[in-house]
């Protein structure tokens, strides 16, 4: 019998990618998005890559009813991915309390519902930002790295959730979770019908960058070239979306279907670091556009170096992040191209 997966945030950047891998791989979906930060024509683009429309409601998760009528009205739910969050740097030090409320609030009434409606397993984003800027002696990092203070409150809420879910597990909650810390998700679907929108002017590197290329945005600054690393810039662990996407699928299947520890963590990239510098070069090789940029001052708050070890994804949840870095940056450059078409930027 199909499994049927709430994916919240679904209409996301890499919530829709997730929710396209689930479907490919047979399950049934219910997405719960509050269109904050994303748009319902999302699922025209689902569908038409899958053939299958998911269910959504616009639900705000916050509201505590609100939720629990998504699970009234889908009692074959079994399991959870949760990616409904927040997740602008910058504005949640602007707004903290927003930060907090959204993203915390959320994942409390969603752990509340769970052993109410017979609800298994929850796969929560987190971040390799509860890292911090690792020692140099423990690059790449493992999950067993120390955590660092979060300089944000939106890192702040990642450190905290994950630290709820232990703990209500460890009251002896009927529940199991995997927590996935993902690197840096870049690139869009292959068909160029779903990737990331981004809200104004981006913060992110390669929205930038695609934006830079289209002429939307003059040039693009490289933050900071003194940096110890081998060319001066920084260094990160680009994971392709669609790789991530799958990630979850696969822990969705061991969290629903093994006999496992009742949570569980993984480090989610690709195992490799690269450079700002080295983005932009590969994405001049992978598409042949020039990019505007020049070197700038250091952005306050910037990590120097981080990529993952991931060996433990790969030999436990027997996944692998294989998409060569080229062509993850030839499919974001596809998807801007495919939203100037469609008269959207
Ligand atoms: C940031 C967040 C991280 C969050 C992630 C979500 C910080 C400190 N961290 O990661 O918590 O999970 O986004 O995707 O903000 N860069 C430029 N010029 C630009 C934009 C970026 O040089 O215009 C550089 C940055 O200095 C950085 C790299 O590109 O070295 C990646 O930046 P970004 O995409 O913002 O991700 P992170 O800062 O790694």
């Amino acid at each position: 019998m199909k499994q049927t997966i709430l994916v919240t945030g679904g209409t996301g950047f890499i919530g829709s990618h997730t929710t396209v891998e689930l479907i490919e791989a047979g399950y049934d979906v219910v997405i719960v998005d509050d269109l904050s930060n994303s748009k319902i024509e999302v699922l025209d683009g689902i569908e038409k890559i899958t053939g299958v429309r998911p269910a959504f409601e616009k639900v705000d998760l916050r509201d505590k009813d609100a939720a629990e009528a998504v699970f009234q009205k889908y009692p074959k739910i079994s399991g959870i991915i949760h990616f409904a969050a927040s997740k602008a740097v910058g504005e949640s030090v602007q707004k903290p309390l927003l930060y907090y409320r959204n993203n915390i609030v959320s994942l409390i009434n969603l752990l509340e519902l769970m052993p109410q409606y017979d609800v298994k397993g929850i796969i929560f984003s987190s971040s390799c930002t509860v890292y911090g800027q690792p020692k140099p002696e423990n690059l790449p990092v493992t999950e067993l790295a120390p955590h660092q203070k979060a300089t944000s409150p939106y890192g702040n809420t990642k450190e905290i959730n994950e630290q709820i879910i232990y703990d209500y597990i460890h009251s002896g909650a009927n529940i199991k979770s995997i927590v996935l810390r993902y690197f840096n998700p870049i690139g869009a679907h292959p068909s160029a019908l779903i990737g990331e929108l981004p809200n104004g002017v981006p913060n992110n590197l390669i929205p930038f960058v695609t934006q830079t290329a289209m002429g939307i945005r003059k040039e693009l600054t490289i933050f900071g070239n003194d940096y110890n690393t081998p060319d001066g810039t920084c260094i990160r662990d680009y994971i392709y979306v669609v790789d991530l996407a799958k990630a979850h699928v696969a822990a969705m299947a061991r969290v629903l279907d093994q006999d496992t520890d009742q949570i569980e963590y993984f480090n989610v990239g690709t195992g490799h670091g690269n450079s700002t510098k080295e983005i932009v070069d590969a994405f001049e090789k992978a598409t042949g556009v020039k990019l505007n940029w020049k070197y700038g001052p250091r952005r306050e708050g910037d990590i120097e170096k981080i990529w993952g070890n991931v060996d433990k994804a790969n030999n436990v949840l027997g996944w692998k992040a294989d998409t060569p870095l080229e062509d993850v940056l030839a499919s974001a450059w596809k998807w801007q191209v495919k939203l100037r078409e469609d008269g959207v930027m």
